[in-house]
């Protein structure tokens, strides 16, 4: 007898579609700032990128949706290269309004994971824990929180028992009675919503406070008083829920990351000493047994090699820097290339453009814009190099200027191979400075020198013997 076939069981559980939702359309009236709040850096970073790069580990850019308002364009452009969609809340009424606004653009999804753009510490692992949570829980909304030593500011979660996940109520700090404000938890901003009970009791919210807006956290009260389920969970590190409303919160965020990026680093097998002082992007990349001296700032993409020393007070931005090179303390360095083995400073000043080939040695109150040197050259002293092609091995004296600008247009100088420029020479652009030439010290050199030929140009000078005493006796007449 045939084997009666399973008859095979058709599951009714597909996979819930998620979305998040980023709030960044506030004005963050209490930075005082012309700019918008969400733009502001930690970590040399605008605080939205980051809480952009953790909900795109999370769920793919074509389902988040940043909610934008106050200076719009200037959000929208700032993240417009990552694929993420914006919905625009204008004006801005708070934030239960601007879910509101968001209804449309959610409809499609299940459920809807919520962030704020001023939470930018945010783990994208919390993030998926908290929705894993919400699932398990079979929540209409759940809430992430934290136990802090300092609640002021935040909004509080009254839970419906101790230590149950079902919450009551968020009460916000100025709302709150004596006994309320006494509790630690408190609501981070980030929530996940089941889409169907959130915008089936959202218009319920009201402007009954003191702000006269509509907030988000009143959906909390509003969906138990339906018979709705709404639970909460403590983010393990405390510190990742951390807002930043004023200044002074900004720049508590923007130590705890630098710290973080230094330890990251120091674990590399990078040396620095005093890391607090010193204070290092989050994009920076550094080489193994470099060491970063007190005082040293390394921003924007700046990658640094192996076996580097960066002296004190050094700032460096954007700069890509080979392995073994010396950086000598108070040097200033933006969007150039140094090769291996370089050495700067003190006090070397390289503006956009520049690459040093290796073993270049440019020293104190050297600036270079636009300039290239090839292997070996050397700039020791007291010089500026403007929109200059250097060959191998050339010495530029000290006092040397390039003379690259004529009031309208900037022009090139070429020193070729080589070459060595005297003390105290101008080279006034376009010239070119030929193959393993000199050009005499304080020269004011306005034509090519030819390769193997010695530039000189300037007053000879003429010595009158015995000048002084003459001068004395001439004194000595007319005084009698
Ligand atoms: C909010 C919570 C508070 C919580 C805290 C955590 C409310 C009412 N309160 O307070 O319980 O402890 O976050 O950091 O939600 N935004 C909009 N549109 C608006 C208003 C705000 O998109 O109309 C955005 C802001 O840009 C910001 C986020 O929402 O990114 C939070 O707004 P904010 O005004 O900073 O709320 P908090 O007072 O910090
Ligand atoms: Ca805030």
């Amino acid at each position: 007898m045939p084997k009666p076939r399973k008859t095979p069981k058709v599951s009714t559980e597909t996979t819930p579609r998620f979305a998040i939702a980023i709030m960044a359309a506030g004005k963050g009236t209490r930075l005082k700032s012309r700019h918008p709040k969400v733009l502001h850096q930690v970590g040399g970073k605008p605080m939205l990128a980051y809480v952009v790069a953790a909900a795109s580990r999370v769920v793919p850019p074509g389902g988040i949706y940043a909610i934008i308002g106050h200076e719009a364009e200037r959000v929208r452009e700032a993240d417009s290269s990552m694929g993420i969609n914006f919905v625009l809340q204008a004006p801005q009424h708070g934030t239960g309004h601007a879910l509101m606004v968001a209804r449309e653009a959610l409809a499609g999804y299940d459920h809807v994971i919520v962030l704020s753009g001023d939470v930018p510490l945010i783990w994208w692992q919390t993030i998926a824990k908290l929705r894993d949570f919400h699932l398990e829980q079979k929540a209409a909304m759940t809430i992430l929180t934290a136990e802090v030593p300092d609640p002021q500011g935040y909004g509080r979660i009254v839970r419906r028992r101790a230590a149950s996940a079902e919450v009551r109520a968020i009460v916000e700090e100025k709302k709150a009675t004596a006994a309320e404000r006494e509790l630690r938890e408190i609501n981070s901003g980030i929530y996940v919503f089941a889409v169907k009970p959130l915008y089936h009791y959202i218009d319920r919210l009201s402007t009954d406070n003191p702000h006269k807006e509509y907030y988000l956290t009143d959906m909390a009260a509003l969906l138990v008083k339906a018979g709705e389920r709404v639970v909460a969970t403590a983010a393990g590190d405390a510190h990742e829920v951390l807002g930043s409303n004023t200044r002074a919160e900004l720049a508590a965020l923007d130590v705890r990351l630098r710290a973080w990026k230094c330890s990251e680093l120091m674990q590399q097998g990078v040396t620095i000493y005093y890391p607090h002082t010193c204070v290092i992007d989050m994009e920076v990349e550094i080489g193994a047994d470099t060491v970063i001296e007190p005082y040293v700032q390394l921003l924007g993409r700046t990658r640094l090699g192996a076996d580097c020393r960066v002296q004190s007070y050094s700032v460096i931005s954007d700069a890509e820097i080979g392995d073994g090179v010396l950086i000598r303390p108070g040097c200033m360095i933006e969007a150039s290339r140094i090769r291996s083995r370089a050495q700067l400073g003190p006090y070397t000043h390289l503006r956009p453009g520049c690459d040093l080939a290796e073993e270049v040695h440019m020293g104190n109150f050297v600036e270079a814009k636009k300039t290239r040197l090839g292997r070996g050259s050397k700039a020791n002293h007291l010089t500026y190099l403007g929109d200059a092609v250097v060959g191998e091995k050339v010495n530029v004296g000290a006092g040397t200027i390039t003379c690259n600008y004529d009031g309208q247009r900037k022009h090139q100088t070429i020193i070729e191979d080589g070459a060595f420029i005297g003390s105290d020479a101008t080279l006034v652009a376009p010239v070119r400075i030929g193959k393993g030439a000199y050009v005499a010290a304080g020269s004011s050199i306005t034509e090519d020198v030819p390769a193997g030929a010695l530039g000189i140009a300037r007053g000879r000078q003429a010595n009158k013997e015995g000048w002084v005493k003459h001068r004395a006796e001439a004194g000595k007449k007319e005084s009698s």
